[in-house]
């Protein structure tokens, strides 16, 4: 296969995980480029369902290698723990599961930083997984953060960690009011230990990546959340803190754009988000309830309620051009089946006035009424269907009108239910 950028373009859980495991069985090495713990990729091979955070989604094909790339802010006792996790299951990760020197850690004082930013703003909170991402990519951009390659070295870790928490308790106290409870002695013990276990797996993967191009394999990148969470090009300020487009599979695995072939978007086949911020289309009512109920949208986190809404065709036209979308993957078809008509956002009225594009100012978003298109529903279980052809005539009419509403580039896969079964190759590449 060749060099693939997968990626979400809407605000998560889009069903990622599903469609990367599906395509490693045609790929070398998968990598990880940005995000951290926060993200929640659910796989589900041969009865068994991991939800990874920190793991790429390919790490169940024995031969695969994964990579955990440079513009990963890094968990390592969530890694660690997933790592025992797949050892439980008999999935070996020796010697094909990498992390690199120069990604970030997500300390402990990052997720006490997290909590106390959130309940400091009070109303407007933005909801976070409280996985530290934020505080930790702030310490990167400011220059302070301790890297995964600092594990390896005693002596800095040490003096880092030290300065570090000083600085953390004298902020946590004079800017939320809240204390640190954390000591040196035992955070640097505990990550002395973690450090031992970490030992195998830091690598330069920036450095391995380039070794597998020469030797002509083939790289699937798996983006974590979504394009409207992207911290340029999302909902701002209700975002990750990351960049999560397309762009950042580059800067956040060090290789050039210039080896990229194909970008994949993957999109549900109706919106969900989780957390706070604006949603258009969002369903406050019954139809909304049956489409959490049905699609089982509950965050892979935080097990938090996902809000559910119609198809935004206006956020995924965007979602194309920032990504750079070569092909679409469409995931949850099946979640329709339980509705009598399915609704389509075709366009949006701002203030009486007609636009087709996703607005990029925050208040213009607030004032935002969404424009349906109403499409009957099929009312049929689709999820046995192998061929497009063997859907119901009104979920192919679905998949077609919802394709020319984006750009009509082609579809490449529709997953019509969790397991790698459940998908429909429509596209080869
Ligand atoms: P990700 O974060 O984008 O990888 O997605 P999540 O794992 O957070 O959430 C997607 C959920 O939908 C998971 O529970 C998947 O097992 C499930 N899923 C993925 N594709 C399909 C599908 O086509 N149909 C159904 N019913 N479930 C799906
Ligand atoms: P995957 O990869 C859905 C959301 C949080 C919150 C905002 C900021 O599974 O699609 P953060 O903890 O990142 O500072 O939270 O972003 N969020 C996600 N929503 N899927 C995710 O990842 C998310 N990762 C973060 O709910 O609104
Ligand atoms: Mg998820």
């Amino acid at each position: 296969m060749p060099n693939v950028i997968v990626v979400g373009t809407q605000w998560g859980d889009e069903g990622k995980a599903k469609v990367i495991d599906y395509l490693t069985e045609r790929s070398h090495v998968i990598v990880r480029f940005q995000g951290g713990a926060n993200a929640g990729h659910t796989v589900i091979a041969k009865d068994n369902k991991f939800v990874f955070h920190m793991v790429p989604s390919g790490i169940m094909y024995p031969d695969k290698t994964c990579i955990v790339g440079n513009g990963v802010v890094f968990d390592a006792e969530q890694f660690l723990s997933e790592v025992n996790e797949l050892r439980d299951k008999s999935i070996e990760v020796k010697d094909r599961l990498f992390v690199s020197d120069q990604a970030h850690l997500v300390m402990p004082y990052h997720k006490i930083q997290d909590s106390a930013s959130e309940k400091y703003k009070e109303n407007s909170q933005i909801g976070t997984t409280k996985r530290g991402i934020g505080p930790a990519y702030a310490d990167k951009a400011q220059r302070i953060g301790l890297r995964v390659g600092d594990l390896l070295n005693t002596d800095a870790l040490a003096a880092k960690l030290k300065a570090n928490l000083d600085l953390k308790k004298t902020l946590l106290e004079n800017s939320y009011g809240a204390s640190l409870n954390l000591k040196f002695k035992e955070v640097f013990d505990s990550y002395c230990a973690i450090a031992e276990m970490m030992r195998p797996y830091v690598a330069d993967t920036a450095r391995m990546l380039h070794e597998s191009i020469r030797a002509k394999e083939s790289m699937l990148f798996e983006g974590a959340q979504g394009t409207f969470l992207d911290i340029d090009h999302g909902t701002y300020p209700f975002v990750t803190s990351s960049n999560t487009v397309a762009g950042a599979a580059c800067c956040g695995s060090g290789i050039g754009p210039t080896l990229i072939d194909y970008t994949v978007g993957i999109v549900k086949t109706y919106t969900t988000r989780v957390g706070n911020g604006p949603f258009p289309t969002e369903l406050l009512d019954d139809t909304g309830e049956l489409i959490r109920a049905q699609g089982q949208e509950f965050g892979a986190t935080t097990g938090r309620p996902r809000r559910c809404g119609w198809f935004d065709s206006v956020m995924v036209r965007k979602a194309v051009q920032v990504n750079g979308l070569t092909h679409l993957a469409l995931t949850k078809v099946d979640v329709l089946n339980c509705l009598e008509e399915v609704k389509i956002c075709t366009h949006y009225e701002i203030d009486d006035e007609k636009t087709e594009h996703f607005p990029s100012n925050p208040n213009a978003l607030e004032r935002v009424t969404p424009v349906y298109e109403s499409l009957p529903g099929w009312k049929e279980d689709i999820s046995e269907c192998k061929k497009l052809s063997e859907m119901p005539a009104n979920a192919i009419k679905y998949i077609e009108r919802l394709r020319e509403l984006c750009y009509n580039i082609p579809i490449l896969i529709v997953s019509m239910g969790p397991e790698r079964t459940q998908t429909i190759e429509i596209e080869t590449f």
